[in-house]
Order: structure tokens, then sequence, then C-alpha cells
């Protein structure tokens, strides 16, 4: 299991020092939540505070857009340092033209779906596509309930990938009471903010998320 903390619930005065925590707990990659006040009712950061966060670690970044029309700044993230780059299938005219934009663009692309949005929607880009961000709260803020259905839409696109390398990633609500389970549905990357960075120690509430993970395998 890749356990991705995500920065929006750490100190933004400290970044360094949280991602710096993170990874000495074993953390796979720094997810970075980039918020636009139109397609989520949240504003966050954007390229100058990535350009920062590539000079701190050595970490893939994982850059999760819940921005209206990401095409337009697609190019922007991937040179400000993002190792990967994920798209919300609701945000895209052209769901397919963005995510080859970020494969041309030299980043690995990610497709991110909505609670209401159905695992289908992937079925004719699952080619394009590097890793599925199952959303499993309505996205915007950090510290939401995770909704149950989620299991369900994890197994379901576990089907749909069959054997290509794509990452089953699951964002929000994440934490050690449904680690397993997630695992368990097909998970392959655990995306917390609260459950690490809330934690009173957020190294080991990253080894404490990936052995809660291997609990029922
Ligand atoms: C929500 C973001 C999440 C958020 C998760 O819109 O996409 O990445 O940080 O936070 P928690 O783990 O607190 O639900
Ligand atoms: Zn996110």
């Amino acid at each position: 299991m890749k356990i991705a903390p995500s920065i929006l619930s750490a100190d933004f005065a400290a970044l360094g020092d949280a991602i710096a925590r993170v990874e000495a707990g074993g953390a796979d990659q720094i997810h970075v939540d980039v918020m636009d006040g139109h397609f989520v009712p949240n504003l966050t950061l954007g390229p100058p505070v990535i350009e920062s966060i590539r000079k701190r670690t050595r970490l893939p970044l994982d850059i999760h857009l819940m921005i209206e029309e990401p095409e337009r700044y697609i190019d922007t993230y991937v040179r400000a340092g993002a190792d990967l780059v994920t798209v919300h299938v609701e945000a895209c005219r052209h769901v397919q033209r963005a995510l080859s934009q970020i494969r041309e663009a030299g980043a690995k692309p990610g497709l991110a779906l909505n609670p209401a949005t159905p695992p289908s929607v992937t079925e004719y880009v699952l080619d394009d596509l590097d890793l599925v961000l199952v959303m499993s709260v309505n996205p915007g803020f950090g510290g939401q309930a995770f909704i149950p259905t989620t299991y369900a839409k994890v197994r379901h696109l576990r089907g749909l990938v069959g054997q290509r390398p794509i990452d089953l990633s699951i964002d929000g609500g994440v934490g050690p009471a449904n680690a397993g389970a997630l695992a368990k549905a097909g998970a392959d990357v655990l995306v917390a903010g609260t459950a690490i960075f809330g934690a009173a120690d957020p190294s080991q509430a990253v080894r404490k998320l990936r052995d809660a993970s291997e609990v029922l395998k």
C-alpha cells in the first residue's frame, strides 16, 4: 500500500517541516490539493508553492487539481514539479485530451471521480491513465466523513482496470479505521490529511495507516 499524506491539513507556514516528518515516516508520495474557488468552494495554493515544495523533497508530488478547465494549467503544474497530475472528470470537457496533455508534458496522468460519478467514465481512457483518484468525500475540505459507497466503487474499478498498471487512490476521510477495508476492496494508494497531520506524530501516523491497511490482507 502506498501512503500519500495530503498537506491540506498541515501547517502551511511550516510545510517543509511537515513534509520532512512524513518522509521520515515512509510516505510514498506527497498529495497536494489545488483548489480554485470555482470547481470547489475553497481556495488553497498554486504553482509557486509547488515549486518550493519540489525543492524540499525527492518524493513524487501527486498534484490533485480541483479546478475548472485544468487543461489551461497542466503545463504550468508540470513545470512547477508535478510527477502526477490528476484532473477531475467533472471539470474537463475533453477528458482524453487533458490526459494526453499531461503525458506529453512529462507527468503521469490521473483522473479523479467525485462520489456521485460512476466508475464507467474511466472505461475508454484506461490506457491514458496511471492513476484513478476515487473521492470518498465531496472535494473541497479536509476533515470530512468517509462515504461508505466508496468500497463498492473501488471494487468495480478494480475489475475495470484489470492488469493495467493503474493505481487506485482513495481520497477523503481515510484513516486507520477504514484502511484495511479499502485495501481489501482493491486500493493501491491511501491519501490522508487529518489522519496524518492531525496526529501528534505525523511520522508515526504514516506507519500506523500502512499497518492498518495490512491487517485484513
Ligand atoms: C479534499 C482533498 C483531500 C483532503 C483529505 O478535497 O482532496 O485530499 O486533504 O483530507 P482528509 O484526509 O482530512 O479527509
Ligand atoms: Zn486530494
